[in-house]
Protein backbone atom coordinates (compact mmCIF):
# COMPACT_ATOMS: atom_id res chain seq x y z
CA UNK A 1 0.00 0.00 0.00
CA UNK A 2 1.23 3.45 -0.97
CA UNK A 3 1.96 6.25 1.55
CA UNK A 4 -0.41 8.69 1.68
CA UNK A 5 1.37 12.26 1.36
CA UNK A 6 2.16 13.68 4.16
CA UNK A 7 0.25 17.00 5.40
CA UNK A 8 2.23 18.97 7.30
CA UNK A 9 0.19 21.36 9.98
CA UNK A 10 2.76 22.16 12.57
CA UNK A 11 4.53 25.41 10.91
CA UNK A 12 3.78 26.65 14.53
CA UNK A 13 7.10 24.47 16.46
CA UNK A 14 8.79 25.21 12.99
CA UNK A 15 8.44 25.37 9.39
CA UNK A 16 8.20 22.72 6.70
CA UNK A 17 8.97 22.55 3.29
CA UNK A 18 10.94 25.43 2.75
CA UNK A 19 11.67 27.72 -0.01
CA UNK A 20 14.42 25.53 -2.47
CA UNK A 21 17.10 28.30 -2.42
CA UNK A 22 17.07 28.15 1.02
CA UNK A 23 17.57 24.16 0.47
CA UNK A 24 20.30 25.36 -1.88
CA UNK A 25 21.89 28.20 0.12
CA UNK A 26 22.83 25.75 3.28
CA UNK A 27 24.17 22.89 0.38
CA UNK A 28 26.40 25.47 -1.47
CA UNK A 29 28.17 26.56 1.66
CA UNK A 30 28.53 23.42 3.17
CA UNK A 31 29.97 21.68 0.23
CA UNK A 32 31.74 24.34 -1.73
CA UNK A 33 32.71 27.24 1.47
CA UNK A 34 32.76 25.69 4.75
CA UNK A 35 34.65 28.85 6.01
CA UNK A 36 33.71 30.50 9.29
CA UNK A 37 32.14 34.40 9.86
CA UNK A 38 34.99 37.10 10.72
CA UNK A 39 37.57 34.76 11.69
CA UNK A 40 39.84 34.61 8.80
CA UNK A 41 41.23 37.02 5.84
CA UNK A 42 41.21 34.29 2.95
CA UNK A 43 38.86 34.87 0.34
CA UNK A 44 35.89 32.32 1.24
CA UNK A 45 36.30 33.70 4.94
CA UNK A 46 35.79 37.37 3.59
CA UNK A 47 32.33 35.74 1.77
CA UNK A 48 30.79 34.44 4.95
CA UNK A 49 31.48 37.67 6.78
CA UNK A 50 29.55 39.62 3.71
CA UNK A 51 26.64 36.91 3.57
CA UNK A 52 26.08 37.00 7.60
CA UNK A 53 26.24 40.93 6.73
CA UNK A 54 23.53 40.66 3.87
CA UNK A 55 21.38 38.37 6.58
CA UNK A 56 21.44 40.83 9.15
CA UNK A 57 20.62 43.75 6.86
CA UNK A 58 17.62 41.53 5.40
CA UNK A 59 16.25 41.26 9.08
CA UNK A 60 16.92 44.92 9.97
CA UNK A 61 14.78 45.73 6.65
CA UNK A 62 11.86 43.11 7.84
CA UNK A 63 11.35 44.09 11.46
CA UNK A 64 12.38 47.79 10.19
CA UNK A 65 15.31 48.35 13.05
CA UNK A 66 17.10 51.31 12.93
CA UNK A 67 20.60 49.76 12.07
CA UNK A 68 21.39 46.18 10.98
CA UNK A 69 24.01 46.20 14.10
CA UNK A 70 21.34 46.46 16.44
CA UNK A 71 20.31 42.64 15.29
CA UNK A 72 22.17 39.95 17.41
CA UNK A 73 22.17 36.03 16.53
CA UNK A 74 21.06 33.58 18.54
CA UNK A 75 20.69 29.79 18.70
CA UNK A 76 16.69 29.56 18.55
CA UNK A 77 14.10 32.52 20.08
CA UNK A 78 14.47 30.53 23.28
CA UNK A 79 18.26 31.52 23.40
CA UNK A 80 17.31 35.20 22.39
CA UNK A 81 14.59 35.99 25.26
CA UNK A 82 16.91 34.59 27.93
CA UNK A 83 19.90 37.09 26.28
CA UNK A 84 16.70 39.65 26.60
CA UNK A 85 15.94 38.49 30.74
CA UNK A 86 19.09 37.58 32.20
CA UNK A 87 20.93 40.24 30.02
CA UNK A 88 18.94 43.20 31.43
CA UNK A 89 17.37 42.12 34.75
CA UNK A 90 19.01 42.69 38.60
CA UNK A 91 17.39 41.77 41.81
CA UNK A 92 14.74 43.91 43.28
CA UNK A 93 12.98 44.65 39.25
CA UNK A 94 9.91 44.13 38.50
CA UNK A 95 8.22 42.71 35.34
CA UNK A 96 4.81 42.44 34.32
CA UNK A 97 4.38 39.54 31.53
CA UNK A 98 1.54 37.65 30.91
CA UNK A 99 -0.18 34.25 30.98
CA UNK A 100 -0.19 33.86 27.50
CA UNK A 101 3.53 33.54 27.36
CA UNK A 102 6.08 30.48 26.20
CA UNK A 103 7.45 28.54 28.57
CA UNK A 104 10.91 30.36 26.95
CA UNK A 105 9.83 33.87 29.06
CA UNK A 106 8.06 31.80 31.59
CA UNK A 107 10.84 29.67 32.57
CA UNK A 108 13.71 32.29 32.78
CA UNK A 109 10.85 34.61 34.77
CA UNK A 110 10.48 31.82 37.41
CA UNK A 111 14.03 31.34 37.36
CA UNK A 112 14.74 34.89 37.91
CA UNK A 113 12.41 35.31 40.46
CA UNK A 114 13.64 32.20 42.72
CA UNK A 115 17.35 32.96 42.44
CA UNK A 116 18.08 36.22 42.04
CA UNK A 117 14.77 38.55 43.45
CA UNK A 118 12.91 39.64 40.63
CA UNK A 119 9.59 40.73 41.00
CA UNK A 120 7.27 39.45 38.60
CA UNK A 121 3.65 39.85 37.50
CA UNK A 122 1.64 37.56 35.44
CA UNK A 123 -1.08 39.32 34.18
CA UNK A 124 -4.50 37.08 33.00
CA UNK A 125 -6.15 36.69 30.07
CA UNK A 126 -10.36 36.83 28.59
CA UNK A 127 -12.14 33.44 27.99
CA UNK A 128 -10.31 34.27 24.27
CA UNK A 129 -6.56 34.21 25.42
CA UNK A 130 -6.22 37.51 24.80
CA UNK A 131 -4.09 40.20 27.50
CA UNK A 132 -6.03 43.38 28.24
CA UNK A 133 -3.72 46.44 27.78
CA UNK A 134 -5.45 48.37 30.97
CA UNK A 135 -4.59 45.26 33.31
CA UNK A 136 -1.01 45.38 31.72
CA UNK A 137 -0.87 49.34 33.02
CA UNK A 138 -2.49 48.48 36.29
CA UNK A 139 0.63 46.19 37.05
CA UNK A 140 2.80 48.57 36.47
CA UNK A 141 4.55 49.92 39.55
CA UNK A 142 7.69 52.65 39.70
CA UNK A 143 10.13 49.69 40.29
CA UNK A 144 8.66 48.15 36.52
CA UNK A 145 12.37 47.43 34.35
CA UNK A 146 10.04 45.46 31.81
CA UNK A 147 7.07 44.58 29.83
CA UNK A 148 7.44 40.95 28.64
CA UNK A 149 4.55 40.09 25.86
CA UNK A 150 3.95 37.76 23.37
CA UNK A 151 3.04 38.55 19.87
CA UNK A 152 0.64 36.08 18.98
CA UNK A 153 -0.03 32.80 21.07
CA UNK A 154 1.31 29.83 20.07
CA UNK A 155 -1.43 27.97 21.24
CA UNK A 156 -4.66 30.11 19.97
CA UNK A 157 -2.92 32.33 17.33
CA UNK A 158 -4.20 35.46 18.77
CA UNK A 159 -2.76 38.58 18.83
CA UNK A 160 -2.21 40.42 21.51
CA UNK A 161 -2.44 44.60 22.07
CA UNK A 162 1.92 44.77 22.02
CA UNK A 163 1.44 48.49 20.60
CA UNK A 164 -0.32 49.52 23.34
CA UNK A 165 2.06 47.75 25.55
CA UNK A 166 5.15 49.96 23.76
CA UNK A 167 2.82 52.83 24.31
CA UNK A 168 2.36 52.03 28.41
CA UNK A 169 6.32 51.33 28.82
CA UNK A 170 7.22 54.86 27.33
CA UNK A 171 4.60 56.11 29.93
CA UNK A 172 5.93 54.84 32.44
CA UNK A 173 9.77 54.53 31.59
CA UNK A 174 10.21 50.85 31.33
CA UNK A 175 11.13 48.85 28.69
CA UNK A 176 9.03 46.36 26.51
CA UNK A 177 10.54 42.95 24.91
CA UNK A 178 8.11 41.49 22.29
CA UNK A 179 8.25 37.36 21.82
CA UNK A 180 7.39 37.79 17.96
CA UNK A 181 8.37 34.30 17.46
CA UNK A 182 4.68 33.46 15.70
CA UNK A 183 4.41 36.57 13.52
CA UNK A 184 7.60 37.52 11.90
CA UNK A 185 6.99 36.32 8.52
CA UNK A 186 2.91 35.66 9.12
CA UNK A 187 2.72 39.84 8.51
CA UNK A 188 4.68 42.99 8.72
CA UNK A 189 6.04 44.47 11.34
CA UNK A 190 7.56 47.19 12.56
CA UNK A 191 9.97 47.61 16.02
CA UNK A 192 9.78 51.46 15.97
CA UNK A 193 5.90 51.37 15.41
CA UNK A 194 5.45 48.80 18.38
CA UNK A 195 7.55 50.68 20.73
CA UNK A 196 9.52 47.55 21.27
CA UNK A 197 13.13 48.15 22.87
CA UNK A 198 13.68 43.87 22.54
CA UNK A 199 11.95 41.99 19.99
CA UNK A 200 13.16 38.06 19.83
CA UNK A 201 12.22 35.96 17.50
CA UNK A 202 13.34 32.73 15.87
CA UNK A 203 14.70 31.79 12.22
CA UNK A 204 12.76 28.29 11.80
CA UNK A 205 9.18 29.56 11.81
CA UNK A 206 7.51 31.64 9.53
CA UNK A 207 10.95 33.04 8.55
CA UNK A 208 11.47 29.84 6.56
CA UNK A 209 15.40 29.23 7.59
CA UNK A 210 16.38 25.83 9.22
CA UNK A 211 16.50 24.92 13.15
CA UNK A 212 19.37 26.46 15.43
CA UNK A 213 18.78 30.29 14.80
CA UNK A 214 17.07 33.04 15.88
CA UNK A 215 17.64 36.45 16.91
CA UNK A 216 17.13 39.17 19.36
CA UNK A 217 16.75 43.35 17.93
CA UNK A 218 17.60 45.61 20.85
CA UNK A 219 16.48 49.28 20.45
CA UNK A 220 19.79 51.71 20.09
CA UNK A 221 21.51 52.69 23.18
CA UNK A 222 19.50 49.22 24.64
CA UNK A 223 22.97 47.33 23.94
CA UNK A 224 24.58 49.36 26.76
CA UNK A 225 21.92 48.26 29.54
CA UNK A 226 22.18 44.77 28.52
CA UNK A 227 24.51 42.64 29.86
CA UNK A 228 26.14 39.77 27.83
CA UNK A 229 25.50 36.50 28.87
CA UNK A 230 27.86 34.77 27.31
CA UNK A 231 31.54 35.59 26.73
CA UNK A 232 34.23 34.10 24.41
CA UNK A 233 35.87 34.63 21.33
CA UNK A 234 34.32 36.82 18.25
CA UNK A 235 37.29 36.87 16.01
CA UNK A 236 37.61 40.91 17.09
CA UNK A 237 39.91 42.57 19.45
CA UNK A 238 41.41 39.30 20.11
CA UNK A 239 44.17 40.69 21.74
CA UNK A 240 42.35 41.31 24.95
CA UNK A 241 40.63 38.95 27.67
CA UNK A 242 37.84 41.21 27.81
CA UNK A 243 34.99 40.77 26.09
CA UNK A 244 34.03 43.99 23.77
CA UNK A 245 31.77 46.76 23.70
CA UNK A 246 31.03 46.81 20.48
CA UNK A 247 27.85 45.32 18.69
CA UNK A 248 27.20 42.97 17.74
CA UNK A 249 30.02 41.17 18.83
CA UNK A 250 29.30 41.76 22.64
CA UNK A 251 26.81 39.69 22.66
CA UNK A 252 27.80 36.92 20.04
CA UNK A 253 30.20 34.73 21.05
CA UNK A 254 31.41 31.36 19.60
CA UNK A 255 31.39 30.43 16.04
CA UNK A 256 28.07 31.61 14.40
CA UNK A 257 25.55 29.40 12.42
CA UNK A 258 26.55 29.94 9.52
CA UNK A 259 24.44 27.28 7.25
CA UNK A 260 21.99 28.60 9.12
CA UNK A 261 22.04 32.30 8.33
CA UNK A 262 22.98 31.86 5.00
CA UNK A 263 19.50 29.67 4.52
CA UNK A 264 18.00 32.16 6.82
CA UNK A 265 19.09 34.93 4.17
CA UNK A 266 17.29 32.60 1.31
CA UNK A 267 14.14 32.29 3.10
CA UNK A 268 14.15 36.27 4.17
CA UNK A 269 14.42 37.10 0.51
CA UNK A 270 11.61 34.52 -0.67
CA UNK A 271 9.39 36.57 2.00
CA UNK A 272 10.37 39.76 0.04
CA UNK A 273 9.90 38.90 -3.35
CA UNK A 274 6.67 37.20 -2.11
CA UNK A 275 5.33 40.31 -0.59
CA UNK A 276 4.21 40.14 3.44
CA UNK A 277 1.03 41.47 2.40
CA UNK A 278 0.60 38.67 0.46
CA UNK A 279 1.46 36.05 2.67
CA UNK A 280 -0.50 37.83 5.25
CA UNK A 281 -3.59 36.90 2.89
CA UNK A 282 -2.24 33.94 2.67
CA UNK A 283 -2.55 32.91 6.30
CA UNK A 284 -5.83 34.70 6.74
CA UNK A 285 -7.47 32.69 4.02
CA UNK A 286 -5.95 29.34 5.22
CA UNK A 287 -7.18 30.47 8.76
CA UNK A 288 -10.79 31.09 7.95
CA UNK A 289 -10.79 27.97 6.34
CA UNK A 290 -10.06 26.06 8.51
CA UNK A 291 -11.91 28.05 11.60
CA UNK A 292 -14.98 27.35 9.26
CA UNK A 293 -14.30 23.79 8.45
CA UNK A 294 -13.70 22.69 12.00
CA UNK A 295 -16.58 25.11 13.47
CA UNK A 296 -19.31 22.90 10.84
CA UNK A 297 -17.98 19.56 13.21
CA UNK A 298 -20.12 18.50 16.13
CA UNK A 299 -18.42 18.20 19.41
CA UNK A 300 -15.37 20.11 18.29
CA UNK A 301 -14.53 22.86 20.59
CA UNK A 302 -12.31 25.68 18.88
CA UNK A 303 -10.31 28.03 21.78
CA UNK A 304 -8.71 31.15 20.50
CA UNK A 305 -10.63 34.64 19.19
CA UNK A 306 -11.79 32.33 16.09
CA UNK A 307 -11.43 35.58 14.29
CA UNK A 308 -9.10 35.56 11.20
CA UNK A 309 -8.38 39.26 11.53
CA UNK A 310 -7.34 38.51 15.23
CA UNK A 311 -4.84 35.71 15.30
CA UNK A 312 -2.01 34.13 12.74
CA UNK A 313 -2.01 30.61 11.52
CA UNK A 314 -2.54 28.90 14.62
CA UNK A 315 -5.74 26.81 15.83
CA UNK A 316 -6.37 25.19 18.80
CA UNK A 317 -9.56 22.91 19.38
CA UNK A 318 -10.50 20.29 21.83
CA UNK A 319 -13.03 17.46 20.99
CA UNK A 320 -15.49 15.93 23.28
CA UNK A 321 -14.34 12.39 24.61
CA UNK A 322 -11.05 12.57 23.03
CA UNK A 323 -7.68 12.71 24.40
CA UNK A 324 -6.06 15.79 22.30
CA UNK A 325 -2.71 12.99 22.12
CA UNK A 326 -4.75 10.15 21.06
CA UNK A 327 -6.60 11.58 18.47
CA UNK A 328 -3.46 13.95 17.04
CA UNK A 329 -1.87 10.31 16.61
CA UNK A 330 -4.85 8.89 14.87
CA UNK A 331 -4.44 11.66 12.14
CA UNK A 332 -1.33 10.89 11.50
CA UNK A 333 -1.24 6.79 11.47
CA UNK A 334 -4.60 7.07 9.28
CA UNK A 335 -4.45 10.33 7.00
CA UNK A 336 -0.97 11.73 7.53
CA UNK A 337 -1.96 14.49 9.11
CA UNK A 338 1.17 16.20 11.43
CA UNK A 339 -0.20 18.53 14.35
CA UNK A 340 0.67 19.49 17.72
CA UNK A 341 -1.44 18.04 20.73
CA UNK A 342 -0.86 18.82 24.65
CA UNK A 343 -0.08 21.62 26.48
CA UNK A 344 2.81 23.50 23.25
CA UNK A 345 5.16 24.68 26.30
CA UNK A 346 2.31 27.14 28.01
CA UNK A 347 0.88 25.94 30.74
CA UNK A 348 -0.35 29.32 32.09
CA UNK A 349 -2.22 29.65 29.12
CA UNK A 350 -4.08 25.81 29.21
CA UNK A 351 -4.91 26.98 32.78
CA UNK A 352 -6.79 29.96 31.80
CA UNK A 353 -8.65 28.41 28.85
CA UNK A 354 -9.49 25.55 31.41
CA UNK A 355 -7.91 22.97 28.57
CA UNK A 356 -4.83 22.01 31.27
CA UNK A 357 -6.87 18.98 32.74
CA UNK A 358 -8.00 17.28 29.42
CA UNK A 359 -4.07 17.17 28.22
CA UNK A 360 -4.46 20.48 26.36
CA UNK A 361 -5.49 21.09 22.68
CA UNK A 362 -4.85 19.72 19.14
CA UNK A 363 -3.07 22.53 17.64
CA UNK A 364 -3.22 23.40 13.69
CA UNK A 365 -0.75 25.48 12.40
CA UNK A 366 -0.43 26.26 8.51
CA UNK A 367 2.38 27.27 6.82
CA UNK A 368 3.86 29.08 4.04
CA UNK A 369 3.41 26.79 1.13
CA UNK A 370 0.00 25.07 2.48
CA UNK A 371 -2.69 24.82 0.29
CA UNK A 372 -6.80 25.21 0.87
CA UNK A 373 -6.53 21.41 -0.34
CA UNK A 374 -4.63 19.98 2.47
CA UNK A 375 -6.57 22.28 4.71
CA UNK A 376 -9.66 20.85 3.87
CA UNK A 377 -8.11 17.05 3.65
CA UNK A 378 -7.52 17.80 8.06
CA UNK A 379 -11.29 19.04 8.18
CA UNK A 380 -12.77 16.05 6.87
CA UNK A 381 -10.19 13.56 8.64
CA UNK A 382 -11.71 15.59 11.48
CA UNK A 383 -15.16 14.95 10.58
CA UNK A 384 -14.50 11.24 10.09
CA UNK A 385 -12.78 10.91 13.32
CA UNK A 386 -15.56 12.64 15.98
CA UNK A 387 -18.40 10.72 14.00
CA UNK A 388 -16.41 7.14 14.14
CA UNK A 389 -16.31 8.48 18.10
CA UNK A 390 -19.67 9.71 18.22
CA UNK A 391 -21.15 6.94 16.30
C1 LIG B 1 5.73 32.09 21.14
C2 LIG B 1 6.99 31.31 21.15
N1 LIG B 1 8.07 31.80 21.77
C3 LIG B 1 9.24 31.14 21.78
C4 LIG B 1 9.37 29.93 21.16
C5 LIG B 1 10.70 29.23 21.21
O1 LIG B 1 11.22 29.12 19.93
P1 LIG B 1 12.59 28.31 19.66
O2 LIG B 1 12.19 26.90 19.46
O3 LIG B 1 13.15 28.93 18.42
O4 LIG B 1 13.44 28.50 20.84
C6 LIG B 1 8.28 29.36 20.50
C7 LIG B 1 8.39 28.04 19.87
O5 LIG B 1 7.49 27.29 19.74
C8 LIG B 1 7.05 30.07 20.49
O6 LIG B 1 5.99 29.60 19.87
Amino acid sequence: MSQPTRIYLDNAATSWPKPETVYQAVERYLRHCGAPAGRGAYREASEVEREVARCRRLLAELIAAEDPRQIVFTCNATDALNLALHGLLRPGDHVVTSVVEHNSVLRPLRFLEQQQGVQVTRVPCDQRGVVDPAAIERAVRPETRLIALIHASNVTGALQPVEQAGQIARRHGCLLLVDAAQTLGHMPVDVQQLGAHLLAAAGHKGLLGPLGLGFLYMAPGVEQVLQSVRQGGTGTHSDQDRQPDSQPDKFESGNLNVPAILGLAAGLEYLRDRGLERLHEHYQRLTARLLDGLRAIAGVRIHGPADPASQVGVVSVTVAGYDPRELAGLLDSAFAIQVRAGIQCAPLMHEALGTVHHGGTIRFSVGAFTSEREVDQAVEAMAELTAAQVG
